[in-house]
């Protein structure tokens, strides 16, 4: 087994999108200064790493994901002067951090594509991605966008098509063009001087298209297909992300994590296999599209805990021995955890816990959402105007065309839409949770008067709490981050358990996924052995027993050494 040990391997990140932490000025979006007021909370939680989503100048088609200028400060959220003292607060308190790199794209209000845009021979065209109409004048191609609609944009300038499978307002980088990877190395390495210690990739596995970008197949005669076949994972993919190392991260002591919608555990070896030199890590999306259907991440489906088991289990043991996991199941892409994989009511503080629980003891490096640390929960808006997402926005729009009623459309964005991970941090019971002086760019969840970081940080037993205690087994026990990993109790159908094995140690974890109480049997192997509670989310009395009935969404485990 692959045991290179590394601090990006033993750390926990916890991802900041900025929009939505803490406003320090009253403006009523979140800022830089405000993310250095809450830098103790932080360390007090002991996470190691902060990814912070793009702070970079954009028009924020996309809330920064559309950059118009990769080094510059977006002015609602600061100076690069502000952003000089952050990176220097927390390193002075031991915190790294790694910065969101969103180059599959940039926005079309960025420089080289203002250029690009002007003619058809003008040393920029080719940066972006151009192409004629069909004959009769149509789209290129029949991809569909990810926010709805054609991939395609006609621009009257020079009557030609741009490609952007995000917003019209994200035209693709032409990763075929040297001139554009150069630019790209060089902004890296020019952050990477500053002092960061890594980045996050956004959609990286989508930079190489395959020549031609060919239709997708329509069987259904549909206007806009996915054409994801044609740009995820493709045919230049892996000599990008090589050149990309060589040019820039073998040179830094930092870590990388590739967003890869997509990928599968075989190419996720291929991608983060040490000797192969690309990336650290991936986040693959195979165990949060379980509850979509064929027509994708709005087409709603019940979740079984086999599904989930199985699908987190193949990911567990495919990259065991080469490459390494990302664990993470919120991010502002998703929903809340709680409501999505467990219960956000009556148990909602155990099912926080439980689900904490499973992610922070397997084998990978855990990421934390903001808020999850709280055990925030999905929001649910009456009017679709309070709603900012344009994925949202734009799926809802499409599908009031095509006549489908607004009460169905409600409930798929109540269940899948990304403002539920965007709603405002919520730090106190006051007004707008102590998250700003002023009116706040989206709606607050208003459960914060019962959900807050102040009354989390009074109780003693509170998930921020436990979420701490998680956090330092992992920086205490080398199991935690080394240790094999097997599933155990196979097929159970309410208890996901498992298994982490190093020298003479094991974990065993249990996981309760729902408010039944299911009894379980120790393995006979462990029966002898000494065993000591390792964390557990209720009270446990009888840590002698063999056989241990577990409450409603209870988590434990169990540490055996000899
Ligand atoms: C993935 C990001 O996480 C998401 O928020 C964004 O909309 C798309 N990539 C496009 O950049």
């Amino acid at each position: 087994m692959q045991q290179t040990k590394k601090w990006w391997k033993e750390s926990v990140v916890y991802q900041i999108y900025p929009r939505s932490f803490n406003d320090s000025n009253g403006d009523g979006i979140g800022d830089i200064k405000g993310i250095i007021e809450k830098l103790d909370y932080l360390k007090k939680l002991g996470v190691d790493v902060i990814w912070l989503s793009p702070v970079y100048k954009s028009p924020n088609d996309d809330n920064g994901y559309d950059i118009s200028d990769y080094q510059e400060i977006m002015d609602e959220f600061g100076t690069m002067d502000d952003w000089d003292e952050l990176l220097k607060e927390a390193h002075s308190r031991g915190l790294r951090l790694i910065m969101d790199l969103v180059v599959n794209h940039s926005s079309d209000e960025h420089a080289w594509f203002a250029e690009s845009r002007k003619s058809k021979d003008h040393p920029y065209r080719d940066y972006y991605i151009w192409r004629p109409g069909k004959e009769d004048g149509s789209e290129p191609n029949n991809w569909e966008s990810a926010f709805s609609g054609s991939a395609w944009e006609y621009d009257e300038a020079t009557e030609e098509y741009f490609l952007h499978l995000f917003s019209k307002k994200q035209p693709d980088l032409n990763w075929e063009n040297p001139s554009v990877r150069r630019e790209v190395y060089d902004m890296m390495r020019w952050w990477l001087d500053k002092g960061i210690d890594g980045f996050r990739m956004d959609v990286i596995n989508f930079i190489s298209k395959v020549p031609g970008l060919p239709d997708a197949p329509n069987p259904q005669g549909k206007k806009y297909v996915p054409g994801g076949d044609y740009f995820m994972n493709g045919p230049r993919i892996h000599e990008f992300l090589h050149e990309m190392h060589n040019e820039v991260m073998k040179d830094y002591d930092m870590m990388t994590v590739g967003e890869m919608p997509g990928v599968g555990p075989q190419e996720a070896v291929r991608y983060t296999q040490e000797d192969r030199e690309e990336v650290n890590m991936v986040f693959q999306f195979e165990h949060v599209d379980l509850d979509s259907g064929p027509e994708g991440k709005w087409d709603l489906r019940p979740l079984k805990l086999s599904a989930l088991r199985d699908n987190l289990v193949k990911w567990q043991k495919a990259l065991e021995k080469d490459g390494w996991n990302s664990l993470y199941m919120n991010n502002h892409d998703q929903p809340r955890m709680v409501s999505r994989f467990a219960n956000d009511g009556k148990y909602r503080e155990e099912s926080a816990k439980m689900l904490a629980t499973l992610l922070h003891m397997m084998r990978g490096t855990p990421y934390i959402y903001q808020g999850e640390e709280l055990g925030m929960t999905n929001v649910k808006f009456e009017n679709i105007d309070d709603y900012k997402d344009i994925e949202t926005l734009n799926m809802y729009n499409e599908k009031r065309a095509e006549g489908i009623a607004h009460d169905e459309l409600m409930k798929r964005i109540y269940v899948k839409g990304r403002d539920n991970a965007r709603t405002p941090v919520q730090w106190d019971d006051s007004d707008h949770a102590g998250f700003t002086s002023g009116t706040p760019w989206i709606r607050l969840n208003p459960n914060y008067m019962q959900i807050n970081a102040k009354q989390a940080l009074e109780d003693g037993k509170s998930i921020f709490y436990y979420y701490q205690q998680l956090i330092q087994l992992r920086h205490q026990y080398d199991i935690v981050v080394y240790g094999s990993f097997d599933v155990i109790l196979n097929d159970h159908e309410e208890v996901f358990a498992y298994k982490r094995e190093l020298g003479d140690e094991t974990l065993v974890v249990y996981c309760n996924f729902y408010d039944r109480t299911p009894t379980v049997e120790i393995l006979r192997d462990y029966r002898d052995r000494d065993r000591h509670l390792f964390i557990s989310n209720y009270e446990v009395e009888d840590l002698k027993s063999n056989e241990i009935t577990l409450k409603p969404y209870e988590t434990r485990v169990y540490h055996f050494k000899n």
